[in-house]
């Protein structure tokens, strides 16, 4: 059986870590969608099109990696596309009671959907995209925390 998970998120923007978990799931599933989602807490600084494009970038070269975007409700996606697990990462212990929290919820609203947790590189578990904003807001060196080939960009955004 082939197997397809999802690994949602903001991605605003896409960090290191974001894709260290992307290359580490990429190579456990038969096929790895990463959906860039509304998460309505957040008021995102990229739009959707513009940080699927960016993930498009960074994951090229992944054969198995596809970038999907949609506005709806993640476990609503799943059951439409007979997805049965969400990948996410998780850094410090911090994340844990709002992940876990989400994972709770997506399962109490399709009952066949899991998620599975996979541990942050050591390097990237204090990154998160908030931390690349505001350095970059304020002209200070993002090399590294995010790709390569999307870091003249993302400084180009900041200074217009
Ligand atoms: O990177 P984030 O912001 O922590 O990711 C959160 C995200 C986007 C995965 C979450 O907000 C989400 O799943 N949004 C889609 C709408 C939804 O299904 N909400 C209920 C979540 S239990």
């Amino acid at each position: 059986m082939s197997r397809t998970v999802i690994y949602p998120g903001s991605f605003d923007p896409v960090t290191i870590g974001h894709y260290e978990v992307i290359k580490r799931a990429s190579k456990m599933f038969d096929k790895l969608l990463v959906g860039v989602l509304v998460n309505q807490s957040k008021k995102p600084t990229f739009t959707i099109s513009e940080r699927m494009e960016l993930l498009r970038e960074v994951t090229a070269d992944l054969e198995n990696v596809e970038i999907v975007g949609f506005e709806g409700l993640l476990a609503e996606y799943c059951k439409e596309n007979n997805i049965n697990a969400i990948v996410k990462g998780l850094r410090a212990m911090s994340d844990f009671e709002y992940e876990f929290q989400m994972a709770i919820t997506n399962r109490k609203l399709n009952p066949n959907l899991e998620t599975i947790f996979i541990p942050a590189d050591s390097e990237a578990m204090y990154l998160s995209s908030s931390m690349v904003r505001e350095v970059a807001s304020m002209g200070g060196d993002i090399s590294n925390f995010v790709p390569n080939c999307i870091h003249d960009k993302i400084v180009k955004r900041f200074q217009k």
